[in-house]
């Protein structure tokens, strides 16, 4: 085991400005007054997961769903060892921590989706209701991932954070991943500008 590099470019932008996209729209979204901010901050938040969805298929290795969504055998196998205190090390993201991004992605999207209709003026007072359902799950989701993340910290004695910064984990020379796709990055980045401009307009 060395430290390798695990987290491309994309996925590590991807990550800040999914995470500051979502502060930022939670911390607008009551105020009339910030409304074309919020709908900025959640039009990058879309802008960013539909980037993500793709990028899950063509990325980098660690960036792929096959890489880390696991089926309920894994998921329960990792518990398990988790509780048994010898938690299985992956390079990646571990087999919990998968569902969870999973999970984050989609409520992303419905809230973001949601949001946009509700901009548009359509749906009335409930849809208004389940966006501010959606964005509250999210948060509540948002919460057990940071938890998750600190709690791996302890276990795992790795800076997941730094990690996700830096782009190096621990792991086998063998699952290193050879570029960091900066291209990819820049193209993320305009992207997600002009989502949320269109979504925003
Ligand atoms: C201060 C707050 C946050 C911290 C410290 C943090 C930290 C992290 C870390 C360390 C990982 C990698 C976990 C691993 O090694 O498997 C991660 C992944 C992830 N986090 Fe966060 N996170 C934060 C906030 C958020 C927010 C607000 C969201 C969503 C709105 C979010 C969504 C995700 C997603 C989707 C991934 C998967 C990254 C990918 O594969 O593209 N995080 N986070």
């Amino acid at each position: 085991m060395g430290k390798i590099l695990v987290w491309d470019w994309p996925v590590r932008i991807g990550h800040w400005l999914l995470a500051g996209a979502f502060a930022l729209a939670w911390l607008t979204g009551d105020s009339e007054e910030w409304r074309l901010v919020h709908a900025y901050a959640g039009g990058t938040v879309v802008g960013v997961i539909l980037f993500r969805l793709i990028w899950g298929l063509v990325g980098t290795y660690h960036a792929r769903f096959t890489s880390f969504v696991r089926g309920p055998g894994g998921v329960l196998g990792y518990l398990r060892g988790l509780l048994a205190g010898r938690p299985a090390h992956t390079a990646g993201h571990n087999p919990a921590g998968g569902w969870a991004i999973v999970g984050l992605l989609t409520l992303g999207l419905l809230a973001g989706g949601s949001g946009w209709l509700v901009y548009q003026d359509m749906g009335g007072k409930w849809l208004e209701e389940l966006h501010e359902g959606l964005a509250k799950a999210m948060l509540a989701l948002v919460g057990v991932h940071v938890a998750g993340v600190i709690v791996s910290n302890f276990i795992h004695g790795e800076n997941l954070v730094r990690a996700m910064l830096t782009g190096y984990k621990r792991g086998g020379l063998g699952e290193a991943i050879a570029t960091t796709r900066p291209l990819a990055a820049v193209m993320l980045i305009g992207w997600a500008a002009f989502c949320a401009w269109w979504l925003a307009r």
